[in-house]
């Protein structure tokens, strides 16, 4: 993590002492929303059979599917996206099987042309709610369901997978009664927490991608943020700064990246950071932006609108693959002086003149860097978000792990639509 501002001056007493208090009550799980830490020591504890058992059924389902789809919103949607996104090639001819998302939003014309899509494909579905009762995942599944059963008749059921809560929600009864395989989201993980549990790895697995190395990457990062050290934890170092920003003036941080397959990387942090600290008056409002395309759109905004922003940078520091300026013969469009120069190297020189105009414009920068993208440092990305936002909310005195916000509008699409009983 880098900061523009003098990083030493934050780390007071004070918020050492706060810390402490923090880091004890996440350990000792007496925190606020205790219930709902089970996420923090999740990688270290997963046993290989978990994971084998999810590569299993990952395999069984490349076998004999060319799609699967995945229904799902918010937390049991979009850990599962951010990963694939990033880990996927553009253009890719889809010789492996292709993950497609339903349920994340409504439409019947989605929903109709998917079902069109998969005709004359081989599918499977992975349908994923926790409470096992949101209407949006449930409508999809109610028409992806009857699709599968009107093409498959009882096959349907082995190329059905349901993943929700171990005892609760009507989408655990209808997997019991028609026999699908079950995975559980663990009782004390939260939906925006669980993408390394089979809510995340069933979908990243299917992909094709490697969960062992994703595992490991969320391992290590779960051993390298155990330690309440403000001078080398660099998920307390975010958490600080965070607060140290939002107390002097600016409660919007816009999370920018130069690379495209991290835009659902940021969707993810967005939804962890916003439902977990956007509450009771309070919070960060996360925000993001890919540059070079938004430095033609926001960039204006940034360096000269309303300020309230503080931006913060995602950036690769190897790229998987990289194109060099060539000298043309003839310097028609005047690039002959970037010859030499690496497409990733470009980036590096706008990102430096980027934060530097911002900076001028009254933007604080901070920095976060990964050395490249790849299921390892993916996954310990996304730990250290994870912990970063547990003491980002804490150090607010916010709960992280509710959402009743959201929980009030689901609550009122039930009385809106006569749910019965609401
Ligand atoms: O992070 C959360 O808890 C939420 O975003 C949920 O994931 C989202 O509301 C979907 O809920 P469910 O998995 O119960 O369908």
């Amino acid at each position: 993590v880098n900061y523009s501002g003098d990083y030493s001056q934050l780390v007071t007493p004070e918020v050492k002492n706060r810390l402490n208090a923090i880091h004890e009550g996440i350990h000792t799980k007496s925190a606020a929303g205790a219930d709902f830490l089970g996420w923090v020591d999740w990688p270290g504890n997963m046993s290989n059979e978990f994971l084998q058992d999810i590569q299993n059924t990952a395999e069984q389902v490349r076998s004999t599917s060319d799609v699967l789809v995945v229904i799902g919103i918010g937390g049991s949607y979009l850990g599962s996206k951010a990963v694939i996104e990033a880990l996927s090639t553009p253009f890719e001819t889809k010789e492996g099987l292709e993950v497609i998302f339903a349920g994340q939003m409504v439409s019947g014309e989605y929903l109709k042309q998917l079902m069109s899509y998969l005709d004359g494909k081989e599918v499977s579905l992975n349908v994923i709610s926790k409470s096992g009762k949101t209407t949006e995942p449930a409508l999809a599944f109610r028409f992806l369901q009857q699709y599968m059963e009107k093409r498959y008749g009882e096959q349907a059921t082995s190329r059905i997978i349901v993943t929700t809560d171990e005892e609760k929600g009507a989408l655990l009864s209808l997997a019991i009664e028609k026999g699908y395989k079950r995975y559980v989201v663990p009782n004390d993980i939260g939906g925006r927490y669980s993408v390394f549990t089979a809510v995340g790895l069933l979908p990243i697995a299917a992909a094709g991608y490697d969960i062992a190395k994703l595992m490991g990457g969320a391992t290590k990062a779960q051993e390298e943020f155990n330690l309440v050290d403000p001078t080398t934890n660099s998920a307390i170092q975010y958490a600080i700064i965070r607060k140290h920003l939002y107390d002097a003036g600016y409660p919007v941080e816009i999370m920018a990246t130069f690379d495209e397959k991290l835009r659902y990387i940021q969707e993810w942090w967005k939804q962890l950071f916003g439902e977990s600290e956007g509450k009771e008056g309070k919070g960060i409002f996360p925000a993001s932006v890919v540059y070079s395309t938004d430095l033609h759109s926001l960039g204006q905004y940034i360096q000269d609108g309303k300020r309230m922003l503080f931006e913060t940078f995602l950036t690769v520091e190897k790229a998987n693959d990289d194109l060099t300026v060539f000298e043309a013969e003839n310097d028609g469009d005047e690039l002959n002086y970037l010859s030499g120069l690496t497409l990733h190297e470009f980036n590096h020189a706008c990102h430096e003149a980027t934060a530097s105009a911002h900076l001028d414009g009254g933007v604080p920068q901070v920095s976060l860097t990964i050395e490249q993208i790849d299921e390892e440092h993916i996954g310990h990305l996304l730990y250290f978000y994870m912990i970063s936002c547990a003491y980002s909310a804490y150090l607010l005195d916010i709960n992280p792990f509710d959402q009743p916000g959201v929980e009030d509008y689901k609550n009122n699409i039930f009385k809106i639509l006569k749910k019965p009983g609401y």
